[in-house]
C-alpha cells in the first residue's frame, strides 16, 4: 500500500511542479504591480517636489523601505542589475545568469516588457521579470544627465554604472523568491 501510494507520487511528481511552477509564477508576478507602482509614485512625487536631485535623495532612502515592505512572507521580493546603481542590488550567481540570457534575448529581438523567467532553485521558486527602461527614467538613468544631478548620483554611488541608458533598453529586472515546501 505505502510502495503503490509512493510511486503515484513519483508519477505525479514531474507534472505537480510544472502546475506548482505555473501557479507560483501568476501568484509572484501579481506582486510586482504594486511595487512597481509604489516607486514610480514615489520618485514622481519627489521629483515634482523638489527636482531629480532631492529624487535622488528620496529613492536612496525609500527604495530599500519600499522593497522591504513588498517582502510579505513567505515572499522576497526586490530589483537587481547587471549595472547597478547599489551594490545592495547586486545579482547573485543565478539572477546574473537570467539577466545575461534577457539581454540576449533583447538583443534578438524580444520584447523588454516580454521576458521572464521562472523556475525552481534549490528549493526555492524563483521569478525575474525584465525592466525596461521608460522616458520618466532618462534623467537618472539615461546619457546626459544634468551636472548637478550627475555630482549628486556620484557622491551618493561612488561605483554607480546605471546611466548612458536609451529608452526601451533592459534597465534591470524584478527578482522575486519563496519557499516552496508550503505553497499548496
Ligand atoms: C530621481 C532619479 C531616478 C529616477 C527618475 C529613476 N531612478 Fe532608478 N534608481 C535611482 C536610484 C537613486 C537608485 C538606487 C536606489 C537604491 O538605493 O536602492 C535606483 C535604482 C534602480 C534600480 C535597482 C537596481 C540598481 O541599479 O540599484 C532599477 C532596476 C531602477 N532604478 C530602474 C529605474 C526605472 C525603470 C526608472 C523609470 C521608471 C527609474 N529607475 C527612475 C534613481 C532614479
Amino acid at each position: 500500500m505505502r510502495f503503490i501510494t509512493l510511486s503515484l507520487l513519483a508519477t505525479l511528481s514531474a507534472p505537480a511542479l510544472a502546475a506548482d511552477v505555473q501557479q507560483l509564477t501568476a501568484e509572484g508576478a501579481a506582486l510586482i504591480p504594486p511595487f512597481q507602482q509604489q516607486l514610480l509614485d514615489t520618485v514622481k512625487a519627489a521629483m515634482q517636489e523638489g527636482g531629480p536631485v532631492k529624487a535622488v535623495e528620496a529613492c536612496q532612502l525609500l527604495a530599500p523601505q519600499i522593497t522591504a515592505q513588498h517582502s510579505q512572507a513567505p515572499w522576497k521580493v526586490g530589483r537587481t542589475a547587471l549595472k547597478l546603481r547599489n551594490p545592495n542590488n547586486a545579482p547573485d550567481a543565478w539572477e546574473r545568469q537570467v539577466l545575461e540570457q534577457f539581454a540576449a534575448r533583447a538583443a534578438a529581438g524580444e520584447p523588454v516588457m516580454e521576458l521572464k523567467h521562472a523556475e525552481i532553485v534549490d528549493g526555492e521558486f524563483r521569478l525575474m521579470k525584465a525592466i525596461p527602461t521608460g522616458e520618466p527614467c532618462l534623467a537618472c538613468h539615461g546619457q546626459n544627465l544634468k551636472p548637478e544631478l550627475a555630482a549628486v548620483i556620484d557622491q551618493r554611488y561612488p561605483q554607480d554604472q546605471a546611466r548612458g541608458f536609451a529608452p526601451g533598453e533592459l534597465r534591470g529586472a524584478f527578482t522575486l523568491r519563496r519557499s516552496v515546501e508550503n505553497s499548496q
